[in-house]
């Protein structure tokens, strides 16, 4: 492959040389662009020497054609790995800046598969500003690499420490060849939790581990997971997954409505609770003599059904059913009414199958009628069995 290495200029410039000699290790062509301030701390000598070829930063140099350069660059490159990626070079992608020879070919490359690795301050890092670029440079495709260690609850990236050669190496190289590199997933997982009061919710007995199950199988396979994940005790292992933790219904549907747009498919696993209460008691509610309590429910909206009208030609919907009679006709149904392309009807009558276990059964229904019936098999299994039946690539 033909990888274009942006360096701009943080401390952890010095281990860009390692990540292009890793490069060319194995067979790949590589190309750097640097900051002005990256060549404070490492040489354009090295980086020529390492690379083979001349290094791009000057937009104004008498060797290059400052009209042309960049945009030579990018129809030869087949991705361009900002490595390390500095608070400034982050906030200038999100924005479109250009004003040198880095952050023109970045802009340039905009349909091209672009990778950050960010290296910062952890200050600086979790600076909301900063925060907003890295979210906007997700939500245009960019591939975030950050270091596996200090991965926060929030879903944002670590501690600002530069992922290692290795690590960028591998999920680089992993993104550009595996299956589903380039696509972006939406996978819900999980129960939700509707609260009653100050310590009271109503919730059922979803582990999430067949959602966390096809994020992994998913990122695996080199795409971009978004798990808007309910309450649960699983951990993600992948750091291609971002996971947006959420409680109710309504907040699962909050963040799914707006990761939908940019994704090219989207799985909901959840199991969503179909009602809330009316109220929520701000204070515990205390008994009251020996009477009943009686809580009104009111609907809460189909997640499924509203992302089934906001499908766009060329986007993949996905969705579960659970069923206790007529299971096959009502999941076709389904499948219909709320617009989908696949609906995996999960088995109630079998034993090891459902909710809280490590095994699943389902059958597997499509939009064009045609059947695929699993055996009983670990989640990981019919998540895999899910993801070939997808046909994403
Ligand atoms: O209609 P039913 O609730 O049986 O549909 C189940 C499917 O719909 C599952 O994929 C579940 O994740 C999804 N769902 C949803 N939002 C709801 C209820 C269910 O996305 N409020």
């Amino acid at each position: 492959m033909r990888i274009i290495v942006g360096i701009s200029g943080g401390i952890a410039a010095y281990k860009a040389p390692m990540l292009v000699r890793l490069l060319k290790k194995n067979g790949h062509d590589v190309q750097c662009v640097a900051t002005s301030h990256a060549l404070q701390f490492v040489t354009p000598l090295t980086l020529q020497t390492v690379s083979g070829h001349a290094v791009y930063s000057d937009l104004f140099a008498e060797s290059n054609d400052f009209s042309t350069e960049h945009i030579a660059l990018k129809d030869w490159a087949d991705a361009i790995v900002v490595a390390p990626a500095t608070a400034n070079i982050i906030a200038k992608m999100a924005a479109g800046v250009a004003d040198d020879a880095l952050s023109t070919t970045l802009l340039s490359m905009a349909g091209k598969r672009r990778f950050v690795c960010p290296a910062m301050n952890s200050d600086m890092l979790h600076a909301p500003a900063t925060q907003r670029n890295i979210e906007q440079l997700r939500a245009d495709g960019v591939t975030i690499i950050e270091s596996a260690v200090g991965e926060l609850a929030c879903g944002c990236v670590g501690d600002g420490r530069m992922a290692e050669s290795e690590e960028i190496y591998s999920r680089l190289i992993s993104s550009m060849e595996a299956p589903l590199a380039g696509k972006k997933v939406l996978i819900t997982a999980g129960p939700t939790y509707e609260r009653i009061d100050a310590v009271r919710f109503v919730g059922n007995f979803s582990s999430g581990k067949m959602g966390y199950a096809l994020a992994e199988v998913m990122a695996e396979q080199g795409a971009e997971v978004v798990l808007v994940s309910g309450p649960t005790h699983l951990t993600t292992r992948h750091s291609g997954i971002r996971r947006i933790d959420v409680e109710s219904a309504r907040q699962m549907y909050s963040a799914a409505v707006e990761t939908f747009p940019s994704c090219d498919a989207a799985v909901l696993c959840a199991a969503v609770a179909d009602y809330r209460p009316e109220h929520c008691a701000d204070h515990k509610l205390k008994k009251n003599g020996n009477k009943g309590l009686t809580i009104e429910m009111v609907q809460n909206p189909d997640i499924l059904a509203t992302l089934g009208k906001m499908k766009r030609e060329g986007q993949t919907l996905v969705g579960f059913a659970l069923e206790t009679n007529d299971e096959r006709a009502n999941a076709k149904s389904k499948l219909e009414r709320k617009n989908l392309d696949m609906i995996v009807l999960n088995s109630l009558r079998d034993k090891g199958a459902g909710f809280g276990v490590d095994t699943n059964k389902v059958l597997i229904i499509k939009r064009d009628g045609s059947e695929v019936e699993g055996e009983l098999k670990s989640k990981r299994a019919v998540a895999e069995d899910i993801v070939r039946e997808l046909k994403l690539k």
